[in-house]
């Protein structure tokens, strides 16, 4: 069963195939990032004219890369939510219409779920990957931290899996980007801010920790309106100063503190409700999936307080991409569930797990 998958839910236009749920053969991604970064964020009407312009090549780019044609593909699997409406609607009108002129079967994935599957693949002759060498072994715990979800999420199987968590604002990825304007760096600001943090005192700042009902969910709108007042009442102002004009008053430790006190607080809230669940659901095995998994604060503070031992996936397969939508496209294929119609699947901008 091999599956090509097509993913353009934010700003990547990401296509790749996998074979049998495990194997790797080609991961084409072309992100309008360059553009975004210009305005500070994902521009959702650019982002989908990126996506137009992008689909065609990357699944020509994606082909090639694996050394296949269409007569190798067994099937398409397309993300159908969640994500930006304009942006969703390219790959699936592009997965619609290449199910019916190249006579394929298309399955409808979800964007959330197919992060967690980019953890199966385990072999590739792709150059540059590091992949884990086994499957991951069910009852599984998986967090998914990205710039647009946030979730803790119980799988008994495939596709028997309870949501346990989720963020009520906010996704840390998110909450990070935001962070990153503040102090004055560019989007996507995850990365920038670790950096960053690794020159600062983790403890120079108390910011808060939201308490929340759900014994799983998390907030973090509470600790990035923490960050701006911080670093309001750090250069002597009240909360009417603006935000944007914060980055050039503030100085390289106060920036460095900022990142460094944020870090460690986002990251121990997820953590905090990773580990309670662990204890409860006493999982085989525990996922990290989604950008924010390529943290390496993230990774540490992981090593030290879990009692199992986290394989990662490469980090290229931890932020958005198509090898994981088909990954997921062959477990629905190998399991039988229901394809979808290729002339009437619509978009679901707000799917929830
Ligand atoms: O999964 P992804 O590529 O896209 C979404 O589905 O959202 O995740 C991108 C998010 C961005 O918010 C980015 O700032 C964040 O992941 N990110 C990080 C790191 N690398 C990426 N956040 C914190 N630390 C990082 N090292
Ligand atoms: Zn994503």
């Amino acid at each position: 069963m091999i599956v090509l998958g097509i993913e353009s839910s934010c700003d990547e236009t990401a296509v790749g195939i996998v074979e049998n749920g495990h194997i790797l053969h080609s991961n084409a991604i072309a992100s309008s990032m360059d553009v975004q970064a210009m305005y500070g964020g994902v521009v959702p009407e650019l982002a989908a004219r990126s996506h137009m312009e992008a689909v065609i090549p990357a699944v020509e780019k994606s082909l090639l890369q694996a050394n296949m044609t269409w007569d190798d593909i067994d099937a398409i699997a397309v993300t159908y939510g969640a994500g930006l409406g304009g942006s969703l609607l390219i790959g699936v009108l592009t997965a619609r219409t290449l199910a019916i002129t190249k006579h394929k079967p298309l399955y409808a994935i979800n964007h959330v779920e197919a992060h967690i599957y980019a953890n199966f693949l385990t072999s590739t002759s792709l150059p540059d990957y590091v992949l884990p060498a086994e499957q991951p072994q069910f009852p599984v715990l998986a967090l998914i931290a990205s710039g647009g979800h946030s979730q803790i999420v119980f799988f008994r199987d495939h596709f028997d899996y309870t949501l346990l968590g989720q963020t009520l604002d906010d996704a840390i990825g998110e909450a990070f980007d935001k962070v990153a304007k503040i102090i004055g760096l560019p989007y996507p600001g995850g990365p920038k801010v670790e950096r960053l943090a690794t020159e600062g005192n983790p403890h120079a700042y108390p910011l808060p920790k939201a308490k929340l009902a759900g014994k799983y969910d998390f907030s973090f709108s509470g600790v990035k309106t923490a960050v701006l007042r911080t670093a309001q009442a750090a250069i002597g102002a009240d909360f009417t100063f603006p935000s944007f004009q914060l980055a050039e008053r503030l100085s390289d430790t106060q920036k460095a503190d900022i990142a460094a006190s944020f870090t460690r607080v986002a990251l121990e809230t997820v953590i905090d409700k990773l580990l309670l669940a662990y204890e409860e659901f006493a999982p085989k095995q525990v996922i990290i999936a989604g950008g924010v998994a390529a943290s390496t604060p993230l990774r540490n503070m992981l090593a030290e307080r879990l009692p199992i031992d986290i394989t990662y996936t490469d980090r290229k397969l931890c932020t958005d991409n198509g090898a994981m939508v088909a990954t997921l496209g062959c477990f629905t294929a190998m399991h039988g569930l229901p394809v979808a119609d290729p002339r009437t699947l619509d978009i679901a901008p707000n799917l929830s797990m």
